[in-house]
This record gives C-alpha cells, sequence and structure tokens, in this order.
C-alpha cells in the first residue's frame, strides 16, 4: 500500500512540522485537534513556510498554493477516516495517548498504518491501546520537523515486517531519512544526545567551566555546529530536562544534572556566561567528560543493539549536525583511548564496561 493519504493527531509543534514536510512532497494531510486556535496556528504556520519557500526561490507559486491547499484541518476524528498512515502527536501523556488511540481504532480503515511520535513512551505499550498491534509502529520525527530530515522508525514487539517495510518507503517518499530502531528508552540518537547534554551541565556543576566555554569546547571535540547549552537555549532546557528525566531508569549515569534540573524546572534559559579563551589546561577536561559521556550510552545502545553504528553516525550528522559521528570518532580513537574517556564516568556511576568496546577500532567495518 503506497501511502498518499495521512491523518494527524495533535496540531502543536510537531504534528503542524510533520503536516508541513508531508505535503510539501505530494501528501494530502488532514491535521485534526481538539483545539481549534491549534488548528488556525498550524495553517498560518504552513502558509508562512510555503510562503517563505517562494520569497527564496526555492517553490513556484503556483505549488506553494497547491502545497498548502494540501494540508486540511478539522475538529472531527471522522475526518481521519480515508487516511492511509495515522500519525498521533499529541502532549506526551501515556493516558491522553491511550485514550486517543483507542477513539482512533475504530475510525481509521482497518488497513491504516498508525503511528506514535512519542519521544518517551514505550511503543510496544501504547500498542495495547490500538486494534491492530501489527499495523502500528513509532515515528519519532526530530524538531523542526519541516526541516530536520530524520525520522526514528521505532519497531515494537509486535510491529509487523510489511508495517516497518511501508512506514521506511513513506519516509523515503517525504523525503526523510529514516533509522531503523529498537523500542528502548531514547531510542537511537536521544540515547546520546541527553547524556551528552547532561554532561555539559555536570561540567557546570562541578566547576569545571562556564556554559559558552562548554560549548566552544564540545565545538571542537565533537565538530557540532553549535554547542549543548546554545542547542539547548533553542529546545529550551525544561523540554530537555523531560527528555533527561525520561532515561532515568536506564541508571545513575543518566539522572538529571542539578544545573539543568534547575533551569529546566524554573522554566529559563541557561545564562551562557563569557568565555575565559582557549587553554588546553582548563578545556581537556571539559573535552574528556564530554567525549566519555557520548561514547557510554552508544557502547551501551550497540551493546543493545537499538541500532547499528553506521545508524547511529547517520542519526548524529542528520539530526543534530555533529561534525564528528560517535563510532567512526571512536574508531580513528582506537579502543584503548575510548576506554581512557569512558572508564572515569563508568566508574563513577557504577556502570559496567560495555561489551562493544572490544570492537572499538572496527565498528564501522
Ligand atoms: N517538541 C519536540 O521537540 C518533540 C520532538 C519529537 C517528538 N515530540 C513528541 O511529539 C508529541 C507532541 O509534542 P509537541 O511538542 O508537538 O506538543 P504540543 O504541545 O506543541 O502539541 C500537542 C497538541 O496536541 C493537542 N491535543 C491535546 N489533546 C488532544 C486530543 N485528545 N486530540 C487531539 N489533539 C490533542 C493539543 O491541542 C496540541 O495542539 C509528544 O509526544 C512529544 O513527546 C516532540
Amino acid at each position: 500500500m503506497g501511502v498518499s493519504k495521512i491523518g494527524i493527531l495533535g496540531a502543536g509543534t510537531m504534528g503542524s512540522g510533520i503536516a508541513i514536510a508531508s505535503a510539501a512532497r505530494g501528501i494530502a494531510v488532514t491535521l485534526y485537534d481538539v483545539t481549534e486556535s491549534q488548528l488556525a496556528k498550524a495553517k498560518g504556520e504552513a502558509a508562512t513556510f510555503f510562503g517563505r519557500a517562494v520569497d527564496k526561490g526555492r517553490m513556484s507559486a503556483a505549488d506553494s498554493d497547491a502545497a498548502q491547499a494540501r494540508v486540511a484541518t478539522s475538529g472531527a476524528l471522522q475526518d481521519l477516516a480515508e487516511a492511509d498512515l495515522l500519525i498521533e502527536a499529541v502532549f506526551e501523556d501515556f493516558d491522553l495517548k491511550a485514550r486517543t488511540l483507542e477513539a482512533l481504532s475504530p475510525v481509521a480503515r482497518p488497513d491504516a498504518l498508525i503511528a506514535t511520535n512519542t519521544s518517551c513512551l514505550k511503543v510496544s505499550d501504547l500498542a495495547q491501546h490500538v486494534a491492530a498491534p501489527e499495523r502500528f509502529l513509532g515515528l519519532h520525527y526530530f524538531s523542526p520537523a519541516q526541516i530536520n530530515p530524520l525520522v526514528e522508525v521505532v519497531r515494537g514487539d509486535a510491529t509487523g515486517d510489511a508495517t516497518i517495510a511501508e512506514a521506511l518507503a513513506f519516509c523515503e517518499a517525504t523525503g526523510k531519512k529514516p533509522l531503523l530502531c529498537k523500542d528502548h528508552f531514547g531510542f537511537a540518537v536521544n540515547r546520546f544526545f541527553c547524556p551528552y547534554t547532561n554532561e555539559a551541565s555536570r561540567c557546570v556543576d562541578d566547576g569545571l567551566g562556564t556554559p559558552v566555554q562548554i560549548d566552544r569546547v564540545a565545538q571542537e571535540a565533537l565538530g557540532v555546529a553549535a554547542g549543548p547549552f546554545f542547542v539547548q537555549n533553542i529546545i529550551k532546557p525544561r523540554i530537555n530536562l523531560h527528555a533527561v528525566r525520561n532515561l532515568k531508569p536506564l541508571g545513575p549515569f543518566y539522572a538529571p544534572a542539578d544545573y539543568l534540573t534547575k533551569a529546566g524546572e524554573a522554566e529559563e534559559s541557561f545564562d551562557l556566561g563569557t568565555d575565559p579563551g582557549p587553554d588546553p589546561t582548563r578545556d581537556r577536561p571539559i573535552a574528556e567528560r564530554l567525549l566519555g559521556a557520548t561514547f557510554l550510552p552508544v557502547l551501551e545502545e550497540l551493546d543493545e543493539d537499538v541500532a547499528g553504528p553506521g545508524d547511529i553516525d547517520m542519526g548524529a550528522e542528520v539530526a543534530l549536525r555533529f561534525g564528528r559521528q560517535p563510532c567512526e570518532l571512536m574508531d580513528s580513537l582506537g579502543r584503548a583511548e575510548v576506554e581512557r574517556l569512558v572508564r572515569p564516568l563508568a566508574e563513577r556511576y557504577g556502570v559496567a564496561l560495555p561489551e562493544s568496546l572490544a570492537r572499538v577500532g572496527s565498528l564501522r567495518g
């Protein structure tokens, strides 16, 4: 079954972004929300996005009008009855998502695919609330979904092979880069992005440097376009704190840092401070902590077979704009150096060294 019509439940940040990305590639979209003003806002965002595409010469006026016309909005669930694929993007609350999926099942076509855009919940738990769990999966888009190319395609315990194949084809058809991964805390990318950003806050907690200095060191060490604090100020410390807290069941290494908790709970941005300037004695310990905190969870997810090394690197490059991707970087540093970087964190938090450490040097083959 080819996907040409989709329904999206929830017209917030992600729902409207997914709608724009899909409509831009010729997909007919119906956005459904319980709040009328959210639907109007989503329509406005589509008009702005496609209007700008014309201004920048990326799209003709006729194509822009056609793309906008492909985004319909509705406050009636029944209007999703024709969709080939339904993507749930309501608030991150298990009960709300479960109730929304239960209400959707009698409306959806029996052969429709149903996906959740959850960041934090288990796809396999939500699958208990749909009529056909084999046709249910995670499609985890990255913000801003109208621009960011990565989509994690999450296979739940009951997700069928045909469902995965259709979802991968939909991603390709809408210009997205799919990353197939297992249904585990943080999936493939947040599993290491959250500890990396969290370690940046721990460096502040431990008095190693200021946020702007840590951002500069991260740019040098990992080739990121922007450092962890700058990026968190865009996504909001409150949102990142929520994502980091979701990983807490994985153990104390993943527990949120005080500096992040304080900014997140106060709903404030990070004050970036001033940079004392490059100094190897001050900068090296920060670089080592950021690298160690990125490598340790990547090695753990390789042990757990959440995703393969090539896909993890692709996610880091495409979604996070890491200029140096973790597995390739570990291979170039070699096993002994990677062990030197991860061992202090493993000892501090009582974590066993991952078995995949032994494969460093040839992770990428
Ligand atoms: N914001 C991000 O960076 C991001 C990234 C990836 C995934 N996600 C996930 O995407 C989902 C949506 O997040 P968001 O940031 O777009 O949230 P949001 O708060 O911007 O939007 C949620 C929307 O859901 C609507 N809604 C609430 N109850 C509803 C119901 N019963 N039926 C239909 N619509 C309903 C709200 O009116 C709102 O428009 C969450 O699961 C979140 O974890 C978010």
